[in-house]
């Protein structure tokens, strides 16, 4: 549900300061001055290019930067030292593991996604793409009615595995997985949580991707395994099975705005309530404790022998079209794209300064104003957004969306109270993505 959710939550953030929204669809493509197809199917330049940039409906397969490749750790996240956020990083995984949309907070050793009133929520990405391996994660979630929180795998071809919670049955997670992009939502199933509770007890959330088989565990229990062969769509002639290098992706959305497709909130259980017991210091919040990262060897079959990054020689975005390669590109500024990467680079420092309007950061540009509280959203088409997939009549809604603002602007409680909600719960304010995710 990520998408859907998300290009929502995105529109009615209001990318405020931006240029007109260019959007990509079946059949068509980017434009070359906004070459970039982000997660929620918008063009950009910058940001868009970096992650998430989907080759399928780019300009040019050259236009979106090489996918950084998978690097196996133990992450402790219990300090933004190794965060980025989405409008400083140009691409430089070397620098930095994770980068955020949004408003973490450090709290306790963990890092909260929080989410407050009139954001989207945050989003966490990892750098690294993983092309095959085990991804867990340490973590409560979010509660209440419309508050989504996530964990998911997402290519940039839109091949996602899942985990979500819906704030409103903290005793079950629903796994899913989809296949560039298509939302086929009967893939769902609830996995019931051991103990019964996501929000006070903290548990291991496992995902483990495999070219044949996908697996999702919970406290080292296998509880679901799809298996590749079983994923045949004799309409598309391939498997439906996720088969492209994806990011990590933790984050805290709002599936339950009024602005979002009516499927989506009552997936999530219905409107959000911004004046509830489950928030803390004026925002809801998910804690992430660590994620540990295991990579596989990459595919015995795939083209190349590069060390460094993952790149499509296709937009049939399939197993087979994707090359192991040494290539690297770094954005020079946030102008720049995989096509032209010097573009407004500051060593031309004489030169002009782009004057074009164009998106530069999914979910908004950076100081292109507030928090966004919707009043500035006067997109349709974004607003429509959530009707592109789907499931015709949108028994579930959602997707995995998140939206995030800049989060700039976007409170001023940062300070992680104790929350009310028993335990170690905290809170903070959110802002969210856009992108995403999903
Ligand atoms: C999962 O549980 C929710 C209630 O929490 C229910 O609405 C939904 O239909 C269930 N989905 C499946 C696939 O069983
Ligand atoms: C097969 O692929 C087509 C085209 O992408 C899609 O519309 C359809 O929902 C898929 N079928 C199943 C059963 O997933
Ligand atoms: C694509 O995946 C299938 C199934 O695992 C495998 O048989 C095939 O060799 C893969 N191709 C490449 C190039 O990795």
């Amino acid at each position: 549900m990520f998408r859907r959710a998300v290009a929502a939550a995105l529109a009615a953030t209001a990318l405020t300061g931006t240029a007109t929204a260019q959007k990509a669809g079946p059949g068509q493509n980017c434009p070359k001055d906004a070459p970039c197809c982000g997660l929620y199917m918008d063009c950009g330049v910058g940001a868009f290019c970096v992650q998430g940039c989907d080759p399928v409906h780019s300009h040019s397969l050259e236009a979106c930067l090489p996918n950084p490749q998978c690097k196996s750790g133990d992450f402790k996240l219990n300090s933004l030292d190794d965060v980025q956020s989405i409008d400083k990083y140009l691409g430089d995984a070397s620098k930095v593991n994770w980068v955020s949309q949004g408003k973490p907070v450090v709290f306790e050793d963990s890092i909260l996604l929080t989410m407050a009133e009139g954001t989207v929520g945050t989003l966490l990405s990892s750098a690294h793409y993983i092309w095959y391996g085990k991804i867990c994660a340490r973590m409560t979630t979010s509660q209440g009615k419309g508050v989504v929180t996530a964990f998911i795998m997402m290519s940039d071809a839109k091949d996602e595995i899942d985990f979500e919670w819906v704030g409103v049955d903290i005793a079950n997670v629903q796994s899913n997985y989809y296949s560039q992009g298509v939302t086929v939502y009967t893939n769902s199933r609830n996995l019931s949580i051991p103990g019964g509770n996501s929000v006070e007890q903290e548990h291991e959330y496992c995902i483990d991707w495999k070219p044949d088989t996908l697996t999702w565990a919970i406290d080292g229990k296998e509880l679901r395994t799809v298996n590749r062969k079983d994923t045949w769509n004799s309409t598309s002639n391939r498997f439906d099975y996720p088969q492209t290098p994806s990011r990590i992706m933790l984050s805290l959305w709002p599936a339950g705005l009024p602005t979002n497709a009516k499927g989506t909130i009552d997936w999530a259980g219905g409107e959000i309530d911004w004046n509830s017991p489950y928030m803390s210091n004026g925002y809801y919040y998910a804690q992430i404790k660590s994620v540990s990262v295991e990579c596989y060897d990459p595919p015995s079959g795939a083209k190349g022998k590069g060390q460094k990054s993952y790149v499509y020689t296709d937009r049939a975005a399939t197993n087979n079209t994707v090359e192991l390669s040494d290539k690297q590109v770094i954005l020079g500024s946030l102008y720049a794209t995989g096509e032209d990467p010097q573009e407004g680079a500051s060593t031309a420092s004489n030169a002009p300064k782009p004057t074009k309007s164009v998106n530069l950061v999914p979910g908004g540009n950076p100081g292109g104003g507030g928090r966004g509280d919707g009043a500035d959203s006067s997109d349709p088409a974004a607003t429509d957004a959530p009707d592109g997939q789907g499931a015709g009549g949108g028994n579930n809604g959602g997707n995995n969306g998140f939206s995030q603002n800049d989060g700039k602007g976007a409170g001023t409680s940062l300070q992680p109270g104790l929350g009310k909600v028993g335990g170690g719960a905290v809170a903070i304010v959110v802002a969210v993505l856009g992108l995403i995710v999903l």
